[in-house]
């Protein structure tokens, strides 16, 4: 694996809300040659994630901002991503709804990873639906983001078959298994369109 310096790469944000594992695949993606991004900010609505501590580990510029207020966290965003020339957000387990005049700012340029196949099962507790509806297959979907909810144009996706035992737990583990490998090969693709 070469590693780059990160030079003339898109300058990219990662918005996270808890754990952060698609943020750390996406890091150890950056890194390689052939990736098209470089991860120069994480931003997350809540102090407390997991995956703000790869900020540390990385050397990565971070903020926290708590979506209270949502018009104000999303100016104070802007300013920053504005500030820091970030020309790319990659939503990566992020769980506010950024607002249609944010998602403006930033048309075409974001991307948001959900564990489901979309179109189906948008927004909360895909796992748990997906089961109740005895679903044979489920996965995960790397999308554009627009200004309605998993709605965007599908870049990729990813087919997990449902076994018979399944848990919310085990199915969830093995689709996010999946989610680190499918967002970096989405990326490839954004960027080879
Ligand atoms: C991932 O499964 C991601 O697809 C999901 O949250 C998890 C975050 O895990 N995102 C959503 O549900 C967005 N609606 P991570 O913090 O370990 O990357």
């Amino acid at each position: 694996m070469v590693l780059s310096t990160g030079y003339n790469k898109i300058r990219t944000a990662v918005f996270i809300s808890g754990t952060g594992s698609n943020l750390k695949s996406l890091i150890k993606f950056s890194k390689i040659k052939q990736s098209p991004i470089s991860i120069e900010f994480i931003i997350s609505n809540n102090s407390k994630a997991k995956g703000l501590n790869y900020a540390k580990i990385y050397k990565i510029k971070k903020k926290v901002l708590n979506f209270k207020n949502k018009n104000l966290s999303e100016n104070k965003l802007l300013s920053i991503l504005n500030k820091n020339n970030i020309k790319m957000i990659c939503l990566a387990g992020f769980m506010k709804i950024l607002s249609k005049n944010f998602i403006k700012e930033f048309k075409g340029k974001i991307l948001n990873i959900h564990p489901s196949l979309l179109p189906k099962y948008k927004g909360l507790n895909t796992h748990k639906r997906a089961l109740n509806n005895n679903e044979k297959y489920s996965g995960c979907t790397v999308h554009f983001v627009n200004s309605r909810l998993d709605s965007g144009k599908i870049i990729l996706q990813k087919k997990v078959k449902i076994s018979k035992n399944e848990t919310e737990t085990s199915l969830a583990k093995k689709i996010l298994a999946q989610e680190h490998k499918l967002y970096p090969k989405a990326i490839l693709k954004v960027f080879s369109l």
